[in-house]
């Protein structure tokens, strides 16, 4: 009760009356503000009071520094930083991205060793590089963008002018948009999404921190189930894209709007999202703003004048390694692009070779591999045609 007493200078000429009402005035607002630290500061309410504008930086993640990148990975990186002169510009690599986590989530951080192990012991690069853009988004915000994202207009215009910066922590755009695809056995978890190749927020978002836990949460349960630690897991298509990809994403952010506005928000909220839309401090953006030119999800083309971005899947290497559920006979259902039709197709396909006795399928897929190298070469190019992701 001694601390506004303390704190007033012997020498100050105030009002006697002033003086001594200090005290109690200081106890008064020491009580408010005490109060208001823990009541309004809390994890569970927003914190755009604390943050009034997105921090002006942009980061990478790349296996090697912008000083080696090869020209190609120059001059998409250079869009960002030639139209955004105010911005700071940083990319974490292969070799300094530990360190980066140990320092921020380590002892001297957040402590929080669980993140620091799961993330010292994963060997599998897309699940580290998900892992690594929620990390840096939930420490110190800004704009995240992949490596093969090139900037089609400068970051001040991702929140439209009818918008108040202060009121938004988080700036998120729609993928992909399918919602017919729901109940389908393979695209049924990845049909509504956002984007996470672009995305921007507000440090210290809780949604960013309930995402880097169920990513290790899920982790775990993977490792457990198939006995062999973290460093030698093996994941599909699907699994790192419901596990940390699009649908995590998604799925978290979902979650954490119905949490705080306490009623179900699910995707219908933005299918066929006309324009931009604020979801307790969440801006949505239409799907033209980070995924133009698709080819599905009505994302139209580069030229809307809603596209921020061109995403050129250069670097989308990475389902070779985690491979998509692909039939011997039919192939993978991802070719389709979304194309209802054929969809349909391959799913009537499917069902009539289940349907065929052992002996026949065996036999039709000997038939299949016997198949001549240009029959091979064809099949390769309509393959290559699926877009990754
Ligand atoms: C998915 O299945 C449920 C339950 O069978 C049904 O009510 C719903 O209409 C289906 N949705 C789509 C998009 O097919």
């Amino acid at each position: 009760m001694k601390i506004g007493a303390r704190q007033i200078p012997s020498d100050l000429t105030l009002p006697k009356q002033f003086q001594r009402a200090f005290p109690a005035c200081g106890a008064l607002l020491f009580c408010i503000l005490f109060l208001s630290g823990i009541l309004g500061g809390g994890h569970t309410s927003s914190l755009h009071h604390h943050n009034a504008v997105f921090p002006k930086k942009i980061w990478q993640t790349w296996k090697v520094d912008p000083l080696g990148f090869e020209d190609k990975d120059s001059n998409v990186a250079r869009t960002w930083t030639s139209k955004n002169p105010d911005y700071r510009y940083e990319v974490l690599t292969d070799q300094n991205d530990l360190a980066y986590v140990e320092t921020h989530f380590g002892p001297h951080g957040y402590n929080r060793l669980d993140i620091v192990y799961m993330y010292r012991e994963l060997t599998a690069r897309i699940i580290k590089a998900d892992l690594l853009r929620y990390i840096v988004m939930y420490h110190e915000g800004g704009i995240y963008t992949d490596i093969d994202v090139e900037a089609l207009r400068p970051v001040s215009k991702f929140i439209p002018d009818r918008y108040d910066e202060r009121e938004i922590d988080m700036v998120i755009g729609v993928e992909i948009d399918q919602p017919e695809f729901r109940n389908h056995s393979i695209l049924g978890n990845k049909c509504e999404s956002f984007c996470q190749w672009t995305f921007m927020c507000k440090p210290h978002l809780p949604v960013m921190l309930t995402l880097i836990e169920n990513i290790v949460r899920w982790l775990k349960e993977i490792a457990m189930e198939q006995k062999v630690p973290i460093s030698e897991i093996h994941l599909d298509f699907d699994q790192v894209i419901s596990g940390t990809g699009p649908s995590a994403f998604t799925r978290a952010i979902l979650d954490d709007m119905s949490q705080r506005s306490g009623r179900t928000i699910t995707w219908d909220n933005f299918h066929s999202l006309q324009e931009s839309k604020l979801v307790e401090n969440v801006l949505v953006l239409t799907v033209e703003a980070f995924a133009a030119g698709q080819g599905h999800s009505d994302s139209g083309n580069h030229n809307a004048k809603q596209a921020l971005v061109k995403h050129h899947y250069h670097a989308s290497g990475w389902p070779t390694a985690h491979p998509r559920y692909n039939h011997p006979i039919h192939g993978e259902v991802e070719r389709c692009n979304w194309d209802a039709e054929c969809v349909r197709r391959w799913d009537e396909n499917m069902a009539a070779f289940e349907a065929l006795p052992a002996e026949e399928q065996t036999a039709q897929i000997a038939l299949r591999q016997m198949d001549t190298p240009q029959q091979r070469k064809r099949q390769a190019r309509r393959d290559r045609r699926g877009r990754p992701r």
